[in-house]
């Protein structure tokens, strides 16, 4: 072969090599991305539809949106509904971005007996409810053993201590819009609990109990752990935020329908606000500065 011809086949090669894989959105002196994720479009169009500087791509068919939120650079998703869809969407967004953190956004079925449609759980904990083991006593929950390193995962997956902080200071300022009732106006509650996750849609009130009961849980949702665990697993920060659609109960699925847009919008925006209080650069640059 001519030296040329290689030259220029050598020169094609790694113009193909760099254009397919995807930018990490750091600009000089910028933080690294931040990931966010909601199981449907719905939990996420809001976000999506704020970002300024946007970027759609397909990454081995989903739809990944790059851009800007409040000046921070984001990519946004959604996972699909179920804990393989978001394991796997999670696992995809890690490999292609390497976020800095990862921030889930949705709905979820309420368990806290005071916790009412529109309301706000931050997932301080997440758990697998249907991960463990059924013997003759009943249930009890383990996690699995991580393949990366051998060693089980714990049954409540933490959130980032960092982001967590975030969210309680976000929750103070964010402007949530007014709850209408039967008995007047009420302003959307917004707690620190715990988040189950399963890959059922919970409507039924003795298993909500039974969830409260077992797991201490305040909400339960179709892909939190799952996301958490793969964080958990690939050492990145992450937090799962959830609005209360329903109360997981008889009613589950017609109130789900009326309350999903009010809730993804009251988790929407609490996001938002944590996303405008993320420092402009991140905690690793500022270190390397001192
Ligand atoms: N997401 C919203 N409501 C839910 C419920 N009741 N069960 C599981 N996931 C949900």
């Amino acid at each position: 072969m001519r030296p040329n011809i290689l030259v220029v086949i050598i020169c094609i090669s790694v113009i193909t090599l760099c254009s397919s894989c995807s930018p990490v959105l750091r600009g000089p002196g910028s933080r690294p991305t931040t990931a966010i994720l909601g199981a449907f479009n719905k939990e996420i169009i809001m976000l999506e539809e704020q970002l300024t500087d946007k970027h759609q791509q397909q990454i081995e068919g989903m739809r990944f949106v790059t851009g800007r939120l409040h000046g921070k650079p984001v990519v946004v998703a959604w996972t699909g509904i179920g804990k393989v869809n978001a394991a796997m969407t999670t696992t995809l967004l890690i490999e292609h971005f390497r976020p800095a953190e990862v921030i889930f956004s949705g709905i979820a079925g309420g368990v806290n007996p005071k916790l009412a449609p529109g309301d706000i759980v931050i997932a301080a904990e997440t758990a697998h409810h249907d991960m463990g083991i059924l013997g003759e006593d009943g249930f009890y929950n383990r996690g699995v053993i991580n393949p990366l390193d051998g060693i089980r995962n714990p049954v409540y997956l933490l959130a980032d201590e960092r982001l967590l902080k975030l969210a309680e200071k976000a929750a103070e300022q964010v402007e949530l819009e007014k709850i209408t009732t039967t008995v007047g106006e009420r302003s959307p509650r917004i707690i620190k609990g715990v988040v189950v996750t399963g890959d059922v849609f919970v409507a039924s009130p003795e298993k909500g109990a039974e969830l409260r009961e077992r797991l201490n849980a305040d909400a339960v949702e179709m892909e939190g752990a799952a996301v958490a665990q793969i964080c958990y697993q690939r050492q990145i920060p992450h937090l799962v935020v959830r609005s209360i659609s329903d109360k997981a109960d008889e009613t589950a699925r017609e109130d789900s329908m009326m309350f999903q847009e009010m809730a993804a919008k009251n988790s929407a925006a609490l996001i938002a606000k944590i996303t405008e209080l993320l420092p402009s650069e991140s905690p690793v640059e500022k270190a390397k500065k001192k």
